[in-house]
């Protein structure tokens, strides 16, 4: 299968970086094709701009890659802290930029936009893992989960991946190393149960 997988975060030593290279060790050793994007490694610009906005043009050479992959992906991975209940910004625009009406949705004709869309993607199941300092009842009861509701109802469920799995990992930063392992095999199975071999 081909699988695209999503990073967004800054740092090396992080514990999203080491979910990442979970998954990609994963992925591999069960014979897939990945797509790997760190986007801050790879300077992925998040700015739509100008008549990019009107009609998804666009001659950045990396946002059309990242535009086909998705398209042909039979999987989609992405990984993400929360921050202030929202992904980071790069991967703000990369949902912007990249899941684009004709590539991710679209409208029917005589739909001015503000109907129903078809989900254009055709992965058969897009996993979310997130990582946050909020307990979580604090989350639940304060908060409500912003998170949840971006990724299984405004983005994947309009694209048209009803398969979707999302899990937080929490509290990072107080979790023991024995937790932060245990964290990663679970990010193994997780991600053997849903690309297995
Ligand atoms: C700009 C910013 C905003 C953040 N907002 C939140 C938040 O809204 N809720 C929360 O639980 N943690 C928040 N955090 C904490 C991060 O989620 C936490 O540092 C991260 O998940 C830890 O994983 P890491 O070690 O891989 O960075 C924020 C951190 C930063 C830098």
């Amino acid at each position: 299968m081909n699988i695209s997988v999503i990073l967004a975060h800054p740092y090396q030593e992080s514990f999203n970086y080491a979910i990442y290279q979970t998954v990609l060790k994963t992925l591999d050793g069960n014979g897939h094709r990945v797509f790997a994007h760190n986007l801050y490694e790879e300077e992925f610009n998040p700015l739509l701009m100008g008549t990019e906005l009107l009609n998804g043009e666009t001659s950045d050479p990396l946002v059309l890659q990242h535009r086909e992959e998705i398209k042909n992906a039979d999987g989609l991975i992405i990984i993400h802290p929360n921050w202030w209940g929202q992904p980071p910004a790069i991967l703000k625009g990369w949902t912007d930029r990249v899941l684009r009406s004709g590539v991710a949705y679209d409208f029917a004709e005589d739909d001015d936009g503000s109907g129903v869309p078809e989900g254009l993607l055709k992965a058969k199941a897009a996993i979310v893992f997130n990582t946050s300092n909020t307990p979580a009842e604090r989350e639940m009861d304060v908060f409500g989960d912003p998170l949840e509701r971006i990724w299984r109802d405004c983005i994947f469920d309009f694209c048209g991946i009803e398969n979707f799995h999302r899990r937080m990992f929490r509290v990072v930063v107080s979790s023991t190393l024995e937790e932060r392992q245990k964290w990663l095999e679970e990010v193994q199975k997780t991600v053997d149960n849903y690309f297995p071999k």
